[in-house]
């Protein structure tokens, strides 16, 4: 595919895989992702299992990530993990800002943004994450959200900081759902994402910056998203969840 930036593919694994099951996976795509140079590859395991994956894909293409993060250093917080801990068992990158933590767990993007300060400053690179629900898409708010969730969660990043950052656009309406925006719904919302680094940084600088689609993304929709002009990767839930599946969907966007 001619693209204007690398693709780059995450798995988001959420609350799955014990450590066996996690290190079967992980030697799977191992195995059968060794020669992909072309795609930027990355799996995000539950913390219980991010030291054992981190050991086994130690040098391979196949990089790192947690699913969250808290942003002091240290301290009294308890159930939390921060980036320096996420860096000692070797990830490169970290989710923020998912629309289950925003809906579940009171993430709102003055703690993205707070964490995504920290991740950039401990060398982490951050994979920040937007979408409207289905209530704000059907009432013609998707602009207004994805706006307000951009520039509010990357506020005060200076360019070459957001160089750093992934932005995700998951529409949470097709999250778990089976539901796939169309690519036209996606690149849309895409170009606006897009504007908006601009109006966070330059041009030159958000013309550098990867935007991932996330949503029921799988083997057979993502080569016709990812075709999309500023489409430029997957945030991928249920199906990397199967080595079969990720590996097949990484195999159909590769020229
Ligand atoms: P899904 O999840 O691929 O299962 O829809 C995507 C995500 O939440 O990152």
């Amino acid at each position: 595919m001619d693209k204007a930036r690398k693709l780059f593919i995450a798995g988001n694994w959420k609350m799955n895989k014990t450590v066996a099951e996690a290190l079967d996976l992980v030697k799977s795509l191992k195995r059968d992702l060794a020669d992909v140079l072309d795609v930027d590859i990355a799996v995000c395991p539950p913390f219980t299992a991010l030291h054992p994956v981190g050991q086994l894909l130690d040098g391979t293409v196949v990089k790192l990530g947690g699913q969250d993060m808290y942003w002091d250093k240290f301290g009294a917080f308890t159930g939390e993990v921060n980036a320096a801990m996420l860096k000692d068992v070797l990830c490169t990158y970290v989710i923020l800002g998912h629309s289950e933590r925003r809906q579940f767990f009171g993430e709102t993007n003055e703690t993205v943004n707070k964490k995504t300060k920290a991740a950039l400053a401990a060398r982490l690179k951050p994979i920040v994450c937007v979408g409207e629900m289905l209530a704000e898409r059907e009432s013609n708010r998707t602009e207004a959200v994805v706006t307000d969730q951009v520039l509010n969660s990357l506020a005060g990043l200076k360019p070459e900081e957001l160089l750093e950052v992934t932005v995700a656009y998951e529409p949470v309406w097709a999250i778990g759902t089976g539901k796939t925006a169309t690519a036209q719904q996606a690149q849309e919302v895409h170009a606006l994402i897009r504007r908006l680094l601009a109006q966070l940084s330059d041009a030159k600088t958000a013309a550098r910056i990867r935007i991932q689609y996330g949503g029921s993304v799988k083997a057979s929709n993502a080569r016709e998203l990812m075709g999309q002009p500023d489409v430029d990767g997957a945030l991928v839930g249920g199906a990397s969840l199967q080595a079969r599946d990720f590996v097949e969907m990484i195999q159909n966007v590769r020229n």
